[in-house]
């Protein structure tokens, strides 16, 4: 009897135990797929309308389309075959399971801050909360010399910083959270850190703004957040959160994306982190911007023909939601002290216009790519800029064209076209030889 007693009670306790486990695996795998939101993994591994995470996504890169990969547990397409150790590599060293080398598109210079606790958690979730999917999506091929893909081994020696995330000891922990997000997961300095020519982050100018082709991602510095129009901790989380802030900002483009994927779906203690880490010293609350709401379109009977080109465009595609002096109009954002018209550029200005705005939740704004064509686009920018900014920042109709094409090449073009040159002459020189070979066999 007492036999059987013990028997049950060892059942029971290695049931406890098994479920103990089973717990611990359920919580180290949704802790997962949260890092995997605030890393914001599905924005270039999740094609719209495909299965998550199957890759596919085509990333527009100064030297050619790059294709993000499956990283499903599929054992034939994705991951499935990956250990963790294997994971880690890629995403802190970029360097795949099979001891190719990744192109920097994958966010591996900035996942490199990541801790072993992290990485650990977000292999859990990639093998075990994500269903495999076996379809591989296209390949990259870029052209010579970039399909080359060893080299960026030498890439990775000349500009990658591989130390582990360090805390400052002299710092908050709240401060020390919001570094580690910012430098590492979130990535903030893939869009707002310029580049060199050969598209590496120049530490030197961290988060000092960069154009991303066709959108600009501002100065966030806390110089730059601290002048006008001005952020504080607050306003930022806010932003974070939910695209818009009380000093008139709203978010648009690959911003407003990161926002409605990632950053809105954060912890509101993280944001509030990587706020008090851009702002280590909060900015005081600046009068709120004034309330917009409900006001009605001006009354003016300014004959058109007396009115700029800009602002005739201005009024018959803008006024009805920004307002004729661009005050906003019944909860539609003003556009009078909007942080985007305080830039170095007119770039988001035009962008906007091109592309319109399409925020998750909330009242969008329809592009206008379609009606207006590089000039008029030019002269209602520079119209906006101007006359509701006060900004002596203008745009050409060339800038326009380019952007709407989706920006300027890269000299590393210049770079390729001389590999292909190299390449071509290389050939020639075999093909001589072996015809010279021949003749004198003969
Ligand atoms: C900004 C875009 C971007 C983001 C964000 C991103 N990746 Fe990637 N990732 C890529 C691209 C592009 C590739 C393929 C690069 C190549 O072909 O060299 C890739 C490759 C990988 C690979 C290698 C897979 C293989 O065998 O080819 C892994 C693993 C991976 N990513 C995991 C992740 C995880 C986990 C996250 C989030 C924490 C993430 N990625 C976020 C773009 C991204
Ligand atoms: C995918 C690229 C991308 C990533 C990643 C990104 N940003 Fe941005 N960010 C932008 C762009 C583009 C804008 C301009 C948006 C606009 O004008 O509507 C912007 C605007 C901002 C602004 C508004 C600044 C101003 O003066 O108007 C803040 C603040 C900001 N980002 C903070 C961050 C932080 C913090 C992170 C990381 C947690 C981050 N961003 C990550 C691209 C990005
Ligand atoms: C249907 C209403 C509507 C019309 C028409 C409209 N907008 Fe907007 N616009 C909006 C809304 C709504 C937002 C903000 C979306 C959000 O909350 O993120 C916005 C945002 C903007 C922004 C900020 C973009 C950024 O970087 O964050 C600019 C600039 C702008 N509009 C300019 C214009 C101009 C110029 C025109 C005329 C060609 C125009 N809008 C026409 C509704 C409109």
């Amino acid at each position: 009897m007492a036999k059987h007693w013990k028997a049950l009670l060892a059942a029971g306790s290695l049931a406890l135990a098994v479920s103990q486990a089973h717990a611990e695996d359920q919580q180290l795998i949704k802790r997962g797929e949260y890092l995997a939101i605030a890393g914001d993994c599905g924005a270039c591994h999740t094609e719209a309308g495909k299965a998550p995470f199957s890759g596919g996504h085509a990333i527009a890169s100064p030297l050619g389309t790059i294709f993000s990969t499956n990283i499903t547990p599929s054992k034939t397409a994705g991951i499935g075959q990956y250990s963790e150790q294997q994971f880690a590599d890629a995403l802190r060293k970029g360097v795949r399971g099979d001891g190719s080398q990744l192109y920097p598109a994958m966010p591996y210079t900035a996942y490199a801050k990541l801790t072993d606790e992290d990485v650990a958690a977000l292999y859990a979730y990639f093998m075990q909360g994500v269903q495999p999917v076996d379809i591989q999506p296209e390949k990259t091929a870029l052209p010579f010399p970039f399909n080359l893909r060893f080299s960026m081994a030498a890439w990775n020696l000349l500009f990658m910083d591989s130390k582990p995330f360090q805390p400052d000891e002299k710092q908050s922990e709240e401060w020390n959270r919001g570094a580690y997000l910012v430098q590492g997961l979130t990535h903030c300095s893939t869009c707002h850190t310029p580049r060199n020519f050969l598209m590496a982050e120049q530490q030197d100018k961290n988060l000092q703004g960069a154009s991303l082709g066709t959108w600009f991602a501002p100065d966030i510095t806390a110089a730059a957040l601290q002048g006008k129009p001005h952020w504080t901790r607050e306003m930022l989380a806010q932003y974070l959160a939910t695209g818009h802030a009380s000093n008139g900002a709203t978010a648009g483009g690959p911003m407003l994306e990161a926002i409605d994927k990632s950053f809105s779906r954060m912890t509101a203690e993280d944001r509030q982190a990587i706020a008090t880490y851009l702002l280590p010293q909060d900015s005081a609350t600046a009068e709120p911007a004034q309330a917009n709401r409900w006001t009605l379109v001006r009354g003016d009977d300014t004959p058109q023909a007396v009115l700029s080109e800009g602002a005739q465009i201005y009024r018959n595609n803008c006024a009805s939601c920004h307002n004729l002096t661009g005050e906003g109009l019944n909860g539609l954002p003003a556009l009078q002290n909007h942080p985007v018209l305080n830039k170095p550029n007119a770039d988001n200005v035009a962008m906007a216009v091109l592309q319109g705005v399409w925020p998750e939740k909330g009242q969008g704004m329809i592009g206008f790519a379609g009606q207006l064509n590089d000039h008029q686009i030019a002269a209602l920018t520079n119209y906006v800029m101007q006359d509701i900014g006060h900004s002596k920042v203008q745009i050409s109709e060339e800038r326009v064209k380019s952007l709407r094409a989706g920006g300027d090449a890269s000299p590393l073009m210049l770079v390729s076209r001389i590999g292909m040159a190299a390449a071509g002459f290389i050939v020639v020189l075999g093909l001589f030889w072996l015809g010279f070979r021949r003749k004198n066999k003969r």
